[in-house]
């Protein structure tokens, strides 16, 4: 009986009017194209079409070929049609599983100047409720833009966990530090809840321990893991990588990818959403309350501050329950907001 209403679907709508209106700022007569792949959840999709038509816009989803790979490594799986539309769209919000993010179509949206694209890769509806319907988007603002600004004016800062994470490196005042809320403004944006930057990569020494999980696409598509996958990382390149099976599987894709850019370090982001829950997708993983993400290889221009700095693929891990410093000040303790002027803040969002 397809007919029937399915399991929570008037939340689902919720949270897809809320993405579409909300957070991408959808408007009437505007273009609003929705790619997602063949393997991720279609209903996501039909419900922010529906959502969007309601609020006017020329609405496009275009359900795909999955590609096997992430960002360039999906490049030859791509069908030529959806190359030419996902940078002719006033706004794209990206459902795929395995990325177009940091792709070539990826790459032209961003830097058009008109396309606002939102990445909630592999969201399923039980995620999208949960991640974007049930979040209270106002205190999140408050919390975040905070985030924000002591983590701009930290010259050094430190990373550490139990599993032992430990980590310093140098910010540089001229790279941006992104703040995942909105996308209501050209280029690329992510799910609410994540604020990243790029670390002057070559003060970035340390152990990087993925305790929880880690996302490269492809055979790399590992969620969470059973091990810890360990990183030894010098000058923000990585020199070894040890473990268990999944760090066999993670060295395996990195020389099969044979791009020495794929080694180095691109991101660092904090996981502060406040419903996020561990085992579903990196989307939702890497913004667990109180972990921290670490990307390599390719390098979107929202965290190079410019041009993008291009490689093979991308690959981003998991530390949870980080222990984050600013200059020496404690912002966050095994997981928890410590830092004085944010833990009312967090109280608000419900941490
Ligand atoms: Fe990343």
């Amino acid at each position: 009986m397809d007919e029937m209403p399915s399991r929570a679907d008037l939340e689902l709508f919720r949270a897809a009017y809320k993405t579409v209106k909300d957070i991408v700022c959808v408007r009437p007569g505007e273009s609003l194209l929705i790619t997602i792949d063949s393997i991720s959840d279609f209903r996501v999709a039909e419900e922010m079409a529906k959502a969007g038509e309601a609020l006017g816009a020329k609405v496009m989803v275009a359900w795909h070929s999955t590609p096997r790979g992430y960002g360039k490594a999906a490049d030859p799986y791509l069908p030529d049609p959806l190359i030419v539309a996902c940078p002719n769209t006033d706004a794209w919000i990206e459902l795929n599983n395995q990325w177009l993010l940091y792709g070539t179509p990826w790459e032209r949206a961003v830097t058009n100047g008109r396309t606002r694209n939102l990445m909630l890769g592999g969201l399923s509806a039980e995620q999208l409720i949960r991640c974007i319907g049930e979040v209270e988007i106002k205190a999140q603002v408050a919390f975040q833009e905070k985030v924000v600004e002591i983590t701009k004016s930290a010259r050094r800062m430190t990373i550490t966990n139990s599993a032992g994470t430990n980590v310093e490196f140098e910010n540089d005042r001229n790279r941006p530090v992104t703040n995942e809320l909105l996308a209501d403004t050209p280029g690329g944006h992510f799910l609410l809840g994540q604020i990243g930057w790029a670390p002057r990569e070559e003060t970035i020494n340390g152990t990087l321990v993925f305790d929880g999980a880690i996302s490269g696409g492809g055979e790399a598509d590992i969620g969470v893991v059973s091990e810890p996958v360990v990183y030894e990382v010098e000058k923000g390149r990585i020199r070894d990588i040890r473990g268990g099976k999944e760090a066999q599987i993670v060295k395996r894709w990195f020389e099969k990818l044979s791009d020495p850019g794929m080694y180095l370090a691109a991101h660092v982001c904090y996981g502060f959403n406040p419903n996020a829950r561990l085992g579903f997708t990196t989307t939702e993983d890497e913004r667990v309350w109180g972990c921290t993400e670490w990307g390599f290889g390719y390098q979107g221009p929202m965290y190079s501050g410019g041009a993008p700095r291009t490689a093979a693929s991308h690959i981003d891990g998991i530390c949870l329950d980080s222990s984050v410093t600013c200059d020496g000040v404690p912002v966050t303790r095994d997981g928890q907001v410590v830092h004085h002027e944010l833990v009312e803040l967090a109280k608000a969002c419900g941490r």
